[in-house]
C-alpha cells in the first residue's frame, strides 16, 4: 500500500532512493517516483508503471543531490499516471511531500485550499498536504507539517522536504508505517526496514501522531504538540541477503524454499530444553492459565493460520476458540472481555483492518496478543504482548514463508497454553515437538524433490494451462480438505487466486454435496487433500465422488499410499507420512507450488500480481 522512502547524508540521494524502492516495491507498483534538492531547488522525477520506467528515466536525465524523497504507488485516489503519481509539490514547487495512507477529509481540505487560493493539479488525497504544509510554512517545515498533519483525518506516512532547508526531511505517521534508519552522518526515513537494510540495521520506530526531522548530522522527534521525544534505536536482525533473490527466478519460489529453515529457526529461538520460551511475550503466565476462551482475528493468509490454530487449541487444550477476519470482527460488536485471549496474527503488523480490530478487542477489556513477523510494527506494539515469528523479510506479494511461520508459532503457543493450563503433561509436550521438529525435517525433505524446475507439479501446471486454453478459459479450480487441513484449502485456493487470476474456491469436503458439487463436470480441477488421517476415507469417498461427475482431480497423498494411487486418479503428489495433527505445514508446500507454476506457465508477474501489495494499510 505505498512505500516511501527520504534520505539525506552524502550520497546520491537518487540512486539510494531508487535502491530502497526496489525493496519497497512489493508495497506498490503501479507508478513511482522521487523528488531531490539541489542547489536550493526540487527537481522531480515521476513515471507511471514499474519502478523499472522511473529507473530507465533516470539514466536519461539523472537528478542531482544528497537528500530526497521517493515513492511507489499504489493507487487509491487517481488513476495511476504521472500526475498523479507522488511527490506532490505546493503552489511554488519548494515543498515536496510523498505519502502513504489516505486522507479522508481531503475534499473539505482541498475546497478550502483552492478558496485560499492554492493551485492543485491531481486528483490525489496527498495533494492537500503539501498545499498545507505551503500555509503554515513560516521558515521551519517540522513546525508547519506539524500544524497541516494536525487538520488531516485518516492514514498517513509521509516525507516532506523544502528546498529552504535542502539538507532536511521531515516525516510525520498516523496509523501507517515509518521509521528512522539511524546511519553514519547519514539518515533515512522509510516504510519499511528492507528499504535500509544496505546501509543500516539500527531503526527508531516512530509512534503514531509522532514527527521526526531527520538531517545527516541529526534526529529530532517530537509528538504531535511539538513536546521533544527521546528514543533509543533499535536493531533490525534481518541480514539484506534475506531480501535479495538469490539465485531463484521470483521472491515467492524462493520464500518457499525457505520454509524448512524458517521453521528450523523458530524451534531455535523458541526452545529451551523441552520448554517453550516467548522472551518477548510481556505477558504472565498467570493469564493463559485464567483466560477461558480464545478469539483470534487476521486477514487474509493471516487468517487461514488462524483457523489452524483453533483446531490445534481445541484439540489440545479445549479451550474454545474463534477465529474471525479482522474486517468483520472490527464492525460487529464482538464478544470479547477480561476472560477473552484475542490473539492477532498479521505479517507486516500494518494491515489496518487488524489494528482495528486489536483496539476494538482492547476496548472491551480483552487481553490482546500480537503474532507478527514485522519488528516493532503497530500491532506488534499496541497489543499487550507479542510473539514475533523471525521468518525474515516476506518481499513476495504472496505470502507462503510468513504462513508456517505463523502455524509453527501457533504450534508452539498451544503448548505453550496447553502445558501452563496442566492440559498437556511433560511428556506429552516432549513427544509433541518432537512431531514438531519432524514436521521442519520432512518439510525439507519434500522440498528436494521439487528443486528440479521441471519438477511433476510444475509438469501439472503445464498440462493445466494446455486444458484451460482447450476449454476455452473456462477451467477453474475447487480445493477440498477436511479437518485440520482444511484451512490448507483455503490458502491453496487463494495463493492460486492472486497470482494466477484463475477462480479457486477452497471447500471443506464434507460440504460438497450442500451445494458446490453442482459445479463439478469435466471443467474445474480438484485438488484433495487426501493425506493418512482420522478424515482418510471420507475423503476417498469424496474424490470418488468428484471422480463420477468427471472432475480432474490432483490428489495430495501420503507417500506409498496405494489405494489413492490405484482409482485412477488423474495426478498425483505425495508428501512424506507424517502426524495428521502436524501435516499443515507440509501439505501446504505442494499447494503453495502448484499456484506458482500455474502462475510461471501463464507468464504472469509473480512476485507482483495485478491490484494486490503487500501490507494493506489501507480499509
Ligand atoms: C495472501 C496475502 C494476504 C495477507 C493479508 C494479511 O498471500 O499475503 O492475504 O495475508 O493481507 O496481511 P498481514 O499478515 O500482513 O496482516
Amino acid at each position: 500500500m505505498c512505500g516511501i522512502i527520504g534520505y539525506t547524508g552524502k550520497k546520491s540521494a537518487a540512486k539510494t532512493l531508487i535502491n530502497g524502492l526496489h525493496r519497497l516495491e512489493y508495497r506498490g507498483y503501479d507508478s513511482s517516483g522521487m523528488a531531490v534538492v539541489y542547489d536550493g531547488i526540487i527537481s522531480l522525477s515521476k513515471k507511471p508503471g514499474k519502478l523499472h520506467v522511473l529507473t530507465d528515466e533516470l539514466k536519461r536525465f539523472p537528478l542531482e543531490g544528497n537528500t530526497g524523497v521517493g515513492h511507489v504507488r499504489w493507487a487509491t485516489h487517481g488513476v495511476p499516471n504521472e500526475i498523479n503519481a507522488h511527490p506532490h509539490l505546493d503552489c511554488k514547487g519548494q515543498i515536496a511531500v510523498v505519502h502513504n495512507g489516505i486522507i479522508e477529509n481531503h475534499q473539505a481540505l482541498k475546497k478550502r485550499l483552492i478558496r485560499e487560493g492554492h493551485k492543485f493539479t491531481s486528483d490525489t488525497d496527498t495533494e492537500v498536504i503539501p498545499h498545507l504544509i505551503e500555509k503554515y510554512y513560516k521558515g521551519n517545515l517540522l513546525e508547519a507539517t506539524r500544524r497541516a498533519t494536525a487538520l488531516l483525518k485518516g492514514s498517513y506516512a509521509i516525507c516532506c522536504l523544502h528546498s529552504a532547508e535542502p539538507s532536511r526531511i521531515v516525516g510525520a505517521r498516523c496509523d501507517s508505517p515509518l521509521i528512522i534508519g539511524v546511519g553514519e552522518k547519514e539518515n533515512f526515513l522509510a516504510s519499511d526496514a528492507p528499504a535500509i537494510l544496505d546501509h543500516t540495521k539500527k531503526v527508531i520506530f516512530l509512534s503514531n501522531l509522532e514527527l521526526a526531522e531527520i538531517s545527516p548530522e541529526a534526529i529530532n522527534i517530537i509528538d504531535y504538540k511539538g513536546r521533544k521525544i527521546y528514543r533509543k534505536p533499535a536493531h533490525i536482525k534481518w541480514d539484506i541477503s534475506q531480501a535479495e533473490k538469490s539465485g531463484f527466478k521470483h521472491f515467492m519460489l524462493k520464500e518457499i524454499f525457505e520454509q524448512p529453515e524458517v521453521i528450523k529457526n523458530i524451534l531455535k529461538e523458541r526452545l529451551k530444553g523441552n520448554r517453550v520460551h516467548f522472551e518477548e511475550l510481556a505477558i504472565k503466565e498467570n493469564l493463559f492459565r485464567n483466560i477461558k476462551n480464545v478469539v483470534i482475528v487476521a486477514c487474509g493468509t493471516a487468517y487461514h493460520a488462524s483457523l489452524t490454530g483453533k483446531y490445534m487449541m481445541e484439540e489440545l487444550i479445549r479451550i474454545p476458540v474463534w477465529v474471525d477476519t479482522s474486517s468483520e470482527f472490527r464492525y460487529r460488536k464482538p464478544i470479547v472481555n477480561k476472560n477473552t485471549l484475542t490473539i492477532l496474527i498479521s505479517q507486516s503488523g500494518e494491515t489496518a483492518d487488524t489494528l482495528h480490530a486489536l483496539r476494538e478487542a482492547k476496548k472491551e477489556g480483552a487481553k490482546t496478543l500480537a503474532i507478527c513477523n514485522v519488528l516493532g510494527s503497530s500491532i506488534a506494539r499496541e497489543a499487550d504482548g507479542v510473539i514475533y515469528t523471525h521468518a525474515g523479510p516476506e518481499i513476495a506479494v504472496a505470502s507462503t514463508k510468513a504462513y508456517t511461520a505463523q502455524l509453527t508459532t501457533l504450534y508452539l503457543l498451544t503448548f505453550y497454553m496447553g502445558y501452563l493450563r496442566r492440559a498437556i503433561s511433560g511428556t506429552e509436550n516432549a513427544r509433541l515437538l518432537n512431531e514438531l521438529k519432524k514436521a521442519a525435517r520432512l518439510s525439507k525433505l519434500m522440498l528436494e524433490g521439487f528443486k528440479n524446475s521441471d519438477n511433476k507439479i510444475a509438469k501439472y501446471a503445464r498440462d493445466f494451462r494446455k486444458y484451460y486454453l482447450k476449454k476455452h478459459n473456462k477451467s477453474t479450480f475447487l480445493y477440498l480438505a477436511r479437518n485440520i487441513n482444511y484451512p490448507n484449502a483455503l490458502e491453496g485456493a487463494l495463493k492460486l487466486k492472486e497470482i494466477s487470476y484463475i477462480a479457486a474456491e477452497g471447500y471443506p469436503a464434507g460440504e460438497m454435496k450442500h451445494g458446490p458439487i453442482a459445479l463439478i463436470d469435466e471443467n474445474p480441477w480438484v485438488v484433495c487433500v487426501a493425506t493418512k488421517a482420522k478424515v482418510y476415507e471420507k475423503m476417498l469417498t469424496n474424490i470418488q465422488e468428484v471422480k463420477a461427475r468427471g472432475g480432474i482431480i490432483i490428489a495430495i497423498v501420503t507417500k506409498g499410499d496405494d489405494r489413492v494411487v490405484s482409482q485412477n486418479i488423474n495426478y498425483i503428489i505425495e508428501i512424506p507420512e507424517i502426524d495428521d495433527f502436524f501435516s499443515p505445514i507440509v501439505v501446504v508446500i505442494p499447494l503453495q507450488l502448484l499456484a506458482y507454476y500455474v502462475a510461471r506457465e501463464f507468464g504472469y508477474d509473480i512476485d507482483q500480481p495485478r491490484n494486490l501489495a503487500k501490507s494493506v494499510t489501507v480499509e
